[in-house]
């Protein structure tokens, strides 16, 4: 795809996408080299959605972005302005969801299983951004859908030491979906979806990723070798991840405070 419009940027989060349309008068929310996170949170997100997508998770399409920082030259704010001009070139575009709202766990409820299995695959792709400070996910005709995933994978920032991170525990405390499962769930997610996480499946997704993305990876030879070392640790954290998912007890935020207790416990006598 080709974006022909630059419509605005999104705000929400640090890295500062964009809403664009394409030649094929689409619209998609474009995610730039040029950020901040740089070309690796592009790699997380087409690794990290793709798998998700083939492990029937709903995620939007993503696209090959051709952009060029002429068609946003009416974009007035400098910052953005400074990303848009860095990114001339092949970026990320995932298909813009109209009417789309954020998720809040307190206003929606998620049925175990779903959650489960989103905690799993969260935990295999190590995403510490779906907390419920920051969900990252929307509510799109009913159904929950994935988005944002250009944080996981932070192993990918120390290869050298990846192999030893592929061993690390996952805490879910925190996810925005903890409150809808709990470990034995997540361990059956985990023996349902574990077995579909092949390297053959693997290589499909890493297949996906721009070779310019990969090119001049140090302690590579080449694109290929990069995409064989994510296939390599994700293979191993798919088989395992669910024995180090760590979850404590619900806070005590998510319980009524205690005159709101008192209230209800008045009124149900
Ligand atoms: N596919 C999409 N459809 C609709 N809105 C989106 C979509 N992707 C992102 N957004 C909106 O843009 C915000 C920022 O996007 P996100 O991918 O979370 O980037 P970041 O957090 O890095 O800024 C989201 O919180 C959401 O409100
Ligand atoms: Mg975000």
């Amino acid at each position: 795809m080709t974006a022909i419009r630059y419509i605005t940027p999104l705000r929400e989060g640090g890295s500062v996408p964009g809403l664009v349309e394409t030649d094929d008068l689409g619209t998609y929310v474009a995610k730039f080299t040029g950020a901040a996170q740089g070309r690796k949170a592009l790699v997380a997100e087409v690794v990290s959605g793709e798998l998700a997508r083939r492990l029937d998770l709903r995620m939007p399409d993503l696209v090959r972005l051709r952009f060029d920082p002429v068609i946003a030259r009416g974009e007035p704010d400098e910052e953005v302005q400074a990303v848009l001009k860095a990114s001339g070139g092949l970026n990320l575009g995932m298909d813009f969801l109209p009417g789309s709202v954020g998720y809040d766990p307190l206003a929606f409820g998620v049925e175990p299983a779903e959650a489960s299995r989103i905690v799993w695959f969260d935990a295999v792709v190590n995403n510490v951004d779906r907390s419920w400070r920051n969900p990252n996910m929307l509510i799109w005709h009913r159904k929950l859908w994935l988005i944002d995933h250009g944080a996981a994978l932070i192993w990918h920032h120390n290869w050298p030491g990846a192999a030893a991170s592929a061993g690390r525990p996952y805490n879910a405390t925190d996810h925005a979906l903890a409150r809808f499962t709990d470990l034995d769930k997540v361990a059956s997610a985990a023996a349902e979806l574990a077995p579909r996480v092949t390297p053959e499946l693997l290589r499909e997704v890493t297949a996906l990723i721009p070779d310019e993305w990969l090119d001049g990876e140090p302690g590579f030879a080449r694109p290929d070798e990069v995409r064989a070392a994510y296939v390599d640790v994700l293979t191993e954290r798919a088989a395992t991840v669910h024995e180090r998912v760590t979850m404590s007890a619900p806070r005590t935020a998510d319980a009524p405070p205690e005159w709101l207790r008192i209230w209800v416990e008045g009124k149900n006598k």
